[in-house]
């Protein structure tokens, strides 16, 4: 495999072209950004964290039959991917009260929701990710209907997955983000990462937080925390 131009970059990845068809290559960056990107640092080895968890995960959905655009891990910090649109949404899926949702209903972070939610949110950095209602999706031309029917299925069914995953290592999983794309076929597939940056992962027996909230609101040592997710995970840490 070659690695080719770079297509885009983002606030926490590259991605190239490869002289592969179909198959880009994504590069982890060690930028963390928060707020829309108000808040921003660089962590040496958070890119390797993220690239080595996220393929763990991706592995693990894998084995559970669910479709992504996950082909492997080629370094500590790069990954080969299937090609694809990704669609402008952002699904967030909630079995604990935290982060927006205690901040915007008042509800203490911790508190158990009475079922789990799926919330989606615009991806656009100009408008600040605004939530966005499934009919604000069909007339705005985001998507069909039954893309986000499929979409919300999908997101549940990797919750159940994550839930699991988690809970064998003592971690709870209290909310996440994911985004999904379609292939050349127009398959719909999980893509992006699924990692410390894009979950709230909690120690179950201290609740101490082990994700990006460390780095939100200056909470201590973001990388041992992300270590100790690896770690737990069974993957091996290669120091830096
Ligand atoms: O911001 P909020 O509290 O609603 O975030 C819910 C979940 O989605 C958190 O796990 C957060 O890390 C993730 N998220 C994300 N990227 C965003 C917004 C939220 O990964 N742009």
């Amino acid at each position: 495999m070659e690695k080719g131009s770079l297509l885009y970059e983002g606030k926490a990845k590259k991605i190239f072209s490869t002289n592969l068809e179909d198959v880009v290559h994504v590069e982890y960056k060690d930028s963390a950004t928060a707020f829309n990107g108000i808040k921003k640092a660089e962590i040496t080895g958070k890119g390797r964290l993220n690239n080595q968890i996220s393929s763990l995960i991706f592995m693990k959905l894998h084995e559970k039959g669910i479709p992504t655009h996950f082909i492997k891990q080629i370094s500590d910090h790069e990954q080969l991917v299937k090609q694809m649109s990704i669609i402008p949404l952002e699904v967030v899926v909630r079995n604990i009260a935290a982060g927006s949702f205690s901040k915007t209903f008042g509800i203490e972070e911790g508190t158990r929701l009475k079922q789990t939610i799926v919330d989606l949110y615009l991806k656009s950095d100009e408008l600040g990710d605004p939530l966005i209602t499934e009919d604000r999706i069909e007339i705005l031309d985001i998507a069909p209907r039954e893309e986000v029917q499929e979409i919300k299925e999908q997101a549940l069914k990797i919750n159940d997955v994550l839930k699991n995953l988690f809970n064998q290592i003592n971690i709870e999983l209290i909310d996440f983000k994911l985004e999904f794309g379609k292939d050349g076929n127009g398959n719909i597939l999980l893509a992006d990462e699924i990692s410390p940056d894009t979950c709230r992962l909690w120690d179950k027996d201290t609740n101490r937080k082990l994700d990006k909230d460390i780095f939100r609101r200056d909470l201590g040592n973001l990388l041992e925390a992300y270590e100790e997710i690896l770690k737990r995970l069974g993957g091996v840490s290669i120091c830096t």
